[in-house]
């Protein structure tokens, strides 16, 4: 594990402490008598007073998922990441950590990176040319001596970065949440073994749904919708998130499967030393996490028509492609698909109230060929088309919690995660309101 934190300059926003009195009243109100085992109340999804508060609560406090190492393996390398009012850079640096710095110029605030992705050197403004070293001090302001200012005053924002097992975190807060630590504890030596350092972008997707951010979350918290998609059917059990006792008749066929798959999954993993236990702290911690090793159908190996690896090289150091999928979900706003031949992840990025950016990353081993190890339409293949199904089924409930008609419903059995999800929000916004 790497982690280079720089010392935050920016102050506290108070976003919650400058709406008028009685309507932060009335908001406290929502999150005080939320109906537990039922959705939330539409202005969680649609007020855009309750988005600000979730941008300084939750996005604006916890460790947020921004990118993987393969995104910026290279000294200089930079992502942009955007979430709600915010716009960060976060930037390899040459001692291998991550600068992460606020993407607003000192000067008078113009995005100082406009593009998602590249390379840099020291950091120019567009606008009249401040230029920052990658550690954000201003080193330079053209038309010098014309105003005398003190140039150490005015460097870049700083915000906390860290990386884990080849992920990349973010929190802008002052002084972030301590307890991430035992959370990376948990996940690390179960992502360890794939080797993100090893591994490049095959693909990345953007899609912007029309869905509030927690409507995107709840949504990847269940398979009860699974039915919906036809293509991650053929190889992710749609028992997922069931139990003994609550698998309906038509079912249980591929229950007992599943069964199958997974005592066999397990029965390698223990050969090959890799965890596969499930952690289940959603809401019973600050960082919640959920973290299994569970079983593909099929041949087991990738998220295939057939269950057949979509790359040829293995990642890291495994030595059977028949390792399932090693699931994680981070709370507030990512989950992950390790698989012996690649990797997926999600971050999601709140525009505003009702729209929301998910990326999704597709990475294979840094030596596989395109076109030779693997076939990029079918690797991509499965969660593109879940991803725009998954993007409908959202937008509809959006579009649901937007009429009047709407009032909250209640959650199945098999949507305790979904339940676990929205306890964590809740409780997160009422500790920052209290
Ligand atoms: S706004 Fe960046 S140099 Fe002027
Ligand atoms: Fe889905």
């Amino acid at each position: 594990m790497t982690a280079s934190v720089n010392v935050p300059l920016n102050s506290r926003g108070k976003i919650a402490a400058s709406l008028p009195a009685e309507q932060l009243a009335e908001i406290t109100a929502l999150f005080e008598f939320r109906r537990t085992g039922y959705s939330l109340d539409a202005p969680f999804y649609t007020d855009p007073s309750i988005f600000k508060i979730d941008m300084e609560a939750i996005f604006g406090q916890h460790w947020i998922f921004a990118a993987s190492t393969a995104e910026l393996p290279e000294p200089g390398d930079y992502v942009t990441v955007d979430y709600g009012p915010y716009s960060l850079i976060v930037l390899r640096n040459d001692d291998g950590g991550v600068n992460v710095l606020h993407n607003v110029c000192r000067h008078r605030g113009a995005r100082v990176l406009t593009e998602a992705a590249g390379s840099t050197g020291n950091l120019v403004c567009g606008y009249h040319s401040w230029t920052y070293s990658p550690e954000g001090n201003l080193i330079h302001a053209s038309a010098p001596g014309e105003t005398k200012f003190d140039k150490s005053c005015f460097g870049l924002k700083r915000a906390h970065g860290r990386e884990v097992a080849g992920l990349i975190f973010v929190c802008i807060a002052d002084e972030p949440p301590t307890d991430f630590d035992e959370t990376a504890k948990i996940f690390e030596p179960y992502l360890a073994p794939h080797d993100l350092s090893k591994t490049k972008i095959a693909y990345q997707q953007n899609i912007i749904e029309e869905g509030n951010w927690k409507l995107v979350m709840e949504n990847n918290r269940e398979c009860y919708h699974c039915d919906g998609h036809p293509e991650l059917a053929c190889s992710l059990f749609p028992t997922w998130g069931l139990t003994e006792g609550l698998i309906p008749p038509h079912l249980e066929e591929v229950w007992n499967r599943n069964k199958e798959a997974q005592s066999s999954l397990e029965e390698r993993c223990r050969r090959y030393g890799l965890p596969y236990e499930v952690v289940e702290q959603l809401d019973t911690r600050i960082a919640g996490i959920r973290i299994s090793r569970e079983s593909l159908d099929g041949d087991g190996e990738s998220f295939s028509a057939d269950g057949r690896r979509l790359s040829k090289k293995l990642l890291g150091d495994l030595r059977d492609f028949r390792l399932g999928r090693c699931s994680m979900h981070l709370q507030p706003n990512s989950w992950f698909h390790f698989l012996g031949d690649h990797v997926i992840t999600f971050g999601v990025f709140p525009i505003n109230e009702h729209q929301s950016l998910v990326r999704t990353t597709w990475l294979v081993a840094d030596d596989a060929v395109e076109g030779v190890d693997y076939d990029l339409e079918k690797l991509t293949y499965t969660w593109k088309q879940t991803n725009l199904q998954d993007k409908a089924f959202v937008e509809l409930c959006q579009q649901g919690a937007g009429s009047p008609a709407y009032e909250p419903g209640p959650y199945m059995k098999s949507e305790y995660q979904v339940e676990a999800f929205i306890n964590w929000y809740v409780q997160r916004v009422q500790e920052h309101l209290a």
